[in-house]
């Protein structure tokens, strides 16, 4: 089977977060038929892999095969220079159970004075992953490089936004206008490379 995805065809987003989903339909330009594994019940596999396109790949794997539809599935997060790459595949569980990104963002604040090191460059990075039930996968990757500040600023976008100045410009991503980000993110160049691959 060619790795080509027709518009209109059924398909699943890995993720039971419905915000998640919309984000996701949204930037496919709503052409496909889209269910959520929260949807259909799926249980959502342990991200038990070392890098985010490994972890992307397994979730698009485990849905795929649960449901014998095209699955979607991404992975992303933060990674700090003078951290190693920290927190990377761990950024959404740095902010703990509760998901408190004022406390994940003080522990990188932190981290990164303890180093001593001046280095405050960062990247994003998306992982997503498209896994066809009969085996067949393909994952690509978008990163976004930018500089950490200190204290956070903005009350927009999510996460790890109010740290993060991309290269290039002076607001942080909690600062920007949501479509400037959505149009520059690490989100919207992983789906570039999706879109020329099988779309
Ligand atoms: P995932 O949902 O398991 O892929 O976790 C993604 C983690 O990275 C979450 O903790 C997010 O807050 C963080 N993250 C990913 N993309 C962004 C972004 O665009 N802005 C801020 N934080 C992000």
């Amino acid at each position: 089977m060619p790795l080509i995805l027709k518009p209109g065809s059924r398909m699943v987003v890995a993720t039971h977060n419905p915000g998640k989903a919309r984000e996701l339909a949204e930037i496919l330009e709503n052409r496909f038929d889209l269910v959520t594994a929260g949807q259909l019940g799926l249980p959502e596999p342990e991200e038990t892999e070392t890098t985010f396109e490994g972890n992307a790949l397994l979730k698009a794997r485990a849905a795929a095969q649960a449901s014998g539809l095209v699955a979607l599935a991404d992975d992303s997060g933060l990674s700090v220079s003078a951290l190693g790459g920290a927190p990377g595949i761990f950024s959404a569980r740095w902010a703990g159970e509760t998901k408190d990104f004022s406390l994940a963002m003080t522990r990188i604040e932190k981290e990164v004075a303890a180093t001593g090191v001046a280095d405050r460059s960062a990247w994003f990075t998306c992982a997503l992953a498209v896994a066809w039930p009969d085996g067949p996968a393909i994952v690509v990757e978008g990163r976004l490089t930018g500089v950490l500040t200190f204290p956070p600023r903005g009350d927009r976008g999510f996460g790890y936004d109010p740290i993060f100045i991309p290269d290039g410009e002076i607001e942080t991503f909690g600062e920007m206008e949501p479509t400037r980000k959505d149009a520059m993110s690490h989100r919207a160049l992983a789906f570039a490379q999706l879109r020329a691959a099988i779309l």
